[in-house]
């Protein structure tokens, strides 16, 4: 494509976490809204984002052969734009060593591609890497199409600064939207076919707001009030932090029967002296304690958790304690890292850096007793009734493909159609999925 046009087509590739993805399809909305269609799949497109991740390591050498592999045949590349945290934290470099990327987009800036993109095909580079005071969601296109399931940030940045986290550097401040435009684009997200919205923020438990009556509210409020509204069936909120579980949220999970027996709240260690050098604010016991809390009001939750093995300073017998806690909470699901330095942080300039070899033991450690945990938690559920929300078909005739309440992936030979809710007995379990009878199929 030559430079002096605007392009046709365009591909988003998001990495990393959920508000990547989010982010991701509102920069596609966003494209569309320019008349830039989606290229088909299989084709090439005018116009390539890279919705980068930056939370651990080798992100940026990723997106460099990333940006290798879009050059096609004849030696040309599309028009690449780099977003995401990696182009927060190191735009100015990407752009110094890769002349085919035209625009760098950071995560507050990206409602601002579409000025950037006529710049560009100009054949000028921009980056903006601003964190402006006007919000990105205001300026981002009405929310028209929707899959039966859908993220909805509600919340962005972080001010917690646990010392390994880049977060707080590339997503700023925390901020929480208005309740007002998130029950609209909720309503919305429904109205053009979603069943369940996963409300999204890097400290979704700390969002607050206000409701239509002046009223401070927290999660817990906007839970209920996204409860009422009739046709969405399940709401689920992703990531917590345990400083942020209120008595009112846990109370939720005993009282709103839209909002699922799921609960991702993250320790990332199960020893005290290195919670602390984390600057994670809270103790293995605590943590504990809002897990019994929240299991007395909802003895049926699924629990779900981040951890980092070699922590800067990390002692074997540390390490036994996050091994110890993993025991004593029997989690439904866990994502485990080797902890990977990440420059401007302090934990990267802190003595005693664990060797690799040492975090790959402990990674293998740590993966095996929470693989046997999932597959325990999901033999224990053989046998369950349970709602299961259709999402796509599956790989064989007849099958279907959903999620339990409990977030784990279901399969069933019946007849449903994607976005229903219906109900079965689940009838066998593997490590990473169940299968299950059809009981009964409630129309959406
Ligand atoms: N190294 C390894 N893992 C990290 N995480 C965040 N920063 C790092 C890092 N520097 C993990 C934490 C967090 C999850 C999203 O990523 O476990 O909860
Ligand atoms: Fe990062 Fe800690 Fe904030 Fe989570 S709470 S985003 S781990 S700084």
């Amino acid at each position: 494509m030559p430079t002096t046009q605007i392009p046709r087509t365009y591909r988003v590739k998001s990495f990393g976490c959920q508000m990547n993805v989010y982010d991701g399809e509102r920069m596609a909305e966003l494209l569309a809204e320019q008349g830039i269609t989606a290229a088909p799949e299989g084709e090439e497109a005018d116009l390539v984002v890279l919705n980068t991740c930056h939370i651990r390591e080798r992100a940026a050498e990723k997106v460099y052969s990333d940006i290798g592999r879009l050059k096609r045949g004849d030696g040309s590349t599309p028009l690449i734009a780099v977003a995401g945290c990696v182009a927060q934290a190191e735009g100015d470099e990407i752009m110094k060593r890769s002349p085919a990327v035209k625009m760098v987009v950071g995560p507050q800036a990206y409602h601002r591609l579409p000025e950037m993109i006529r710049v560009a095909s100009e054949g000028k580079r921009v980056t903006d890497t601003d964190m402006p005071a006007e919000t990105k969601f205001d300026a981002l296109p009405r929310r028209r199409r929707s899959g039966p399931t859908a993220f909805l940030t509600v919340q962005e940045g972080c001010d917690k600064f646990c010392t390994y986290c880049v977060v707080p550097y590339t997503r700023g401040a925390e901020v929480s939207r208005p309740h007002a435009d998130l029950i609209d684009e909720a309503k919305r997200l429904v109205d053009a076919g979603a069943r369940e919205i996963t409300l999204l923020g890097q400290n979704v438990n700390a969002w607050y707001g206000e409701d239509a009556k002046g009223r401070k509210v927290g999660l817990d409020g906007l839970i209920r009030e996204l409860a009422d509204i009739p046709d969405l069936a399940r709401i689920r909120y992703t990531t917590s932090h345990p400083n942020d579980m209120t008595d009112a949220l846990i109370a939720a999970h005993g009282e709103v029967a839209k909002l699922m027996p799921f609960l991702h709240l993250p320790v990332q260690a199960g020893n005290d002296r290195v919670l602390k050098a984390m600057n994670r604010s809270h103790t293995a016991e605590s943590y504990l304690e809002i897990l019994d809390r929240v299991r007395a009001v909802r003895p049926d939750i699924a629990l779900s958790g981040d951890f980092i093995v070699g922590f800067p300073g990390e002692t074997d017998a540390e390490f036994e304690d996050t091994l110890r806690l993993v025991d004593a909470v029997g989690y439904a699901q866990c994502f485990s890292f080797k902890y990977s330095p990440r420059a401007g942080t302090p934990a990267a300039t802190m003595d005693d850096q664990i060797a690799p070899a040492v975090m790959d033991e402990r990674l293998q450690r740590l993966q095996a007793a929470v693989n046997r945990d999932q597959y325990a938690f999901n033999k224990a559920s053989v046998g369950r009734t349970c709602e299961v929300l259709v999402e796509r078909k599956g790989k064989l005739p007849g099958q279907w493909l959903g999620k339990s309440p409990w977030l784990q992936s279901v399969h069933f030979i019946g007849e449903a159609t994607v976005g229903d809710v219906v109900t079965v007995e689940l009838i066998e379990a593997g490590g990473n999925s169940l299968s299950a009878k059809v009981l009964s199929s409630v129309p959406a």
